[in-house]
């Protein structure tokens, strides 16, 4: 999978995609991601990417332009240009960002995210251009650039071979559908708080009716939203 970011901000992307489960991705060269700037694709002296709204109103908006030429120009480039990018404009108007969503996505070959930024874009940007919109929840952001991060990693833990046998997903919150169930390590009492007994009983029958259980009950209690699209209990039988 390839990704390309197009960004006002590029040096934000250094740290997060040198840790962990992204950097390893990429190092195997199961992910690979290029970031861009967008003020490359400016032509004037102040490599100006932005404007004030026709009809007045605070704030500036993105000119089409630069993210015209970008798009178009980094289309074209490799590492596959016979497989055309998904274009995604990061926005808080856009689709919620789920585990759903990331499914979706990383079965593209080739992802092209768009940063948005100021009060917004142009209209023909979304109308024209893009294939998709990403907002990463209710709430509003300086930029799409912490979003953009997000769904990279979503889609990353998403790649065949990114996660060991040992970090697999499917059991983690969100990825059965509902919450994930309370977790303990080592030491079996810490100040007097004591793991559920349950868990140290080496009854694995019981362990996962347990853990069913409390799965459900978090979610019920937390997320109830979640309850009506949960696949069924076979996926969390699996131990
Ligand atoms: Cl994708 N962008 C911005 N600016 N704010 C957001 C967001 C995106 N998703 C949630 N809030």
């Amino acid at each position: 999978m390839h990704i390309d970011i197009l960004t006002l901000f590029p040096s934000m992307f250094s740290g997060p995609f040198d840790e962990s489960i992204i950097k390893r991705a990429l190092e195997r060269g199961l992910l690979s991601v290029s970031i861009h700037n967008l003020r490359d694709y400016t032509h004037d002296r102040h490599r100006t990417v932005d404007d004030s709204p026709y009809g007045g109103g605070a704030g500036m908006l993105l000119k089409p332009e630069p993210i015209f030429e970008a798009v178009e120009s980094l289309k074209e480039e490799p590492p596959s240009a016979e497989d055309s990018p998904w274009v995604i404009l990061l926005t808080p108007q856009g689709r919620l960002l789920s585990q759903l969503v990331a499914q979706e996505l990383v079965a593209k070959p080739r992802l092209l995210l768009v940063c948005g930024h100021y009060e917004g874009v142009d209209e023909r940007v979304r109308e024209y251009l893009v294939d998709d919109e990403i907002s990463i929840g209710d709430y509003v952001l300086s930029g799409g650039e912490i979003a953009a991060m997000a769904v990279v990693d979503v889609v990353a833990r998403l790649i065949p071979g990114v996660l060991g046998s040992e970090e697999a997903n499917n059991e983690e919150s969100h990825v059965w559908g509902g919450l994930e169930y309370p977790q303990y390590t080592r030491p079996q009492v810490y100040r007097g708080w004591e793991v559920p007994s349950v868990l140290t009983s080496g009854n694995h029958a019981d362990i996962a009716k347990w853990r069913r259980e409390q799965a459900l009950e978090r979610t019920a209690k937390r997320r109830p939203d979640l309850l009506a699209n949960i696949q069924s209990p076979k996926t969390l039988k699996r131990q």
